[in-house]
């Protein structure tokens, strides 16, 4: 890791306790004057995610970029390729797996059983809609019998889920389940430990929640998991500024 990378990261945690403070009604931690001038000064100084320049800085040119995509073998059982939709100017960003079988058919992110839910926590729950967002996935194409996707696969597609990120700048990403949260915090995750606790990647705050397929795959604890799935969005609409009613 470089050292600005390692700046990053460290601003990254104190940030995430910082709003962790917040959340749960606390004053901030005790940080001096001078140290909050000091990490404005070095986050800013900090050059924007280098690499990534070398993309287009608009959704349809990175679009276009990516093409007729064969830079890793998933596209020989594709379909179509799921690239990602909703506003260039969302303010939250979902993150999923990878396109299903519905998806492939359509070319479109969430669109089969687990979309469905996603829409309902979108619309009902958050009282957005889906254009108010931006959804996409960790790899744009589908993997085979829906496995999770492979490393070689995930390493070729996700410069260009990154520069989406960047060229959204969202004040939140919502990561569904272990492999998106694991792929853009860059370590090992039980998704049963980190949702509901704030992380942060490109210095955007990231909260983990269940995927939906595993709530539609877990019947018997649908309540149980939506509740849970619930308070994880609920923290993402205080984030926003969101209103959330008394009773929820
Ligand atoms: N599951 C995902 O992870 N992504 C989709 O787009 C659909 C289902």
């Amino acid at each position: 890791m470089s050292t600005e990378e390692e700046i990053k990261e460290v601003f990254g945690h104190i940030k995430n306790l910082m709003m962790a403070h917040k959340e749960i009604g606390m004053e901030p931690p005790p940080v001096s004057k001078e140290m909050l001038g000091y990490m404005e000064r070095e986050v800013s100084e900090v050059p924007p995610y280098p690499g990534q320049s070398d993309y287009p800085d608009s959704l349809e040119g990175l679009r276009e970029v990516l093409g007729d995509c064969k830079r890793c073998k998933l596209h020989k059982s594709r379909k179509k390729l799921v690239f990602g939709e909703g506003s260039p100017r969302a303010r939250l960003v979902f993150v999923g797996e990878g396109p299903g079988r519905e998806e492939d058919l359509a070319g479109r992110p969430f669109v089969g059983e687990a979309g469905e839910l996603l829409t309902r926590i979108i619309e009902r729950g958050m009282g957005l809609t889906r254009e108010d967002v931006y959804i996409c996935n960790v790899v744009k194409c589908r993997p085979p019998g829906n496995r999770d996707p492979e490393r070689d696969e995930i390493e070729a597609c996700l410069p260009f889920l990154r520069q989406q990120i960047n060229i959204i700048r969202p004040e939140g990403i919502c990561t569904l389940g272990r492999i998106s949260t694991q792929e853009l915090l860059k370590r090992e995750i039980k998704i049963t430990q980190e949702r509901g606790k704030w992380n942060s990647f490109m210095d955007i705050p990231l909260m983990p929640t269940y995927h939906p397929a595993y709530i539609v795959r877990n019947p018997s604890r649908e309540r149980e998991l939506k509740g849970q799935v619930w308070e994880d969005v609920k923290k993402i609409m205080r984030h926003l500024g969101l209103e959330v009613k008394k009773n929820d």
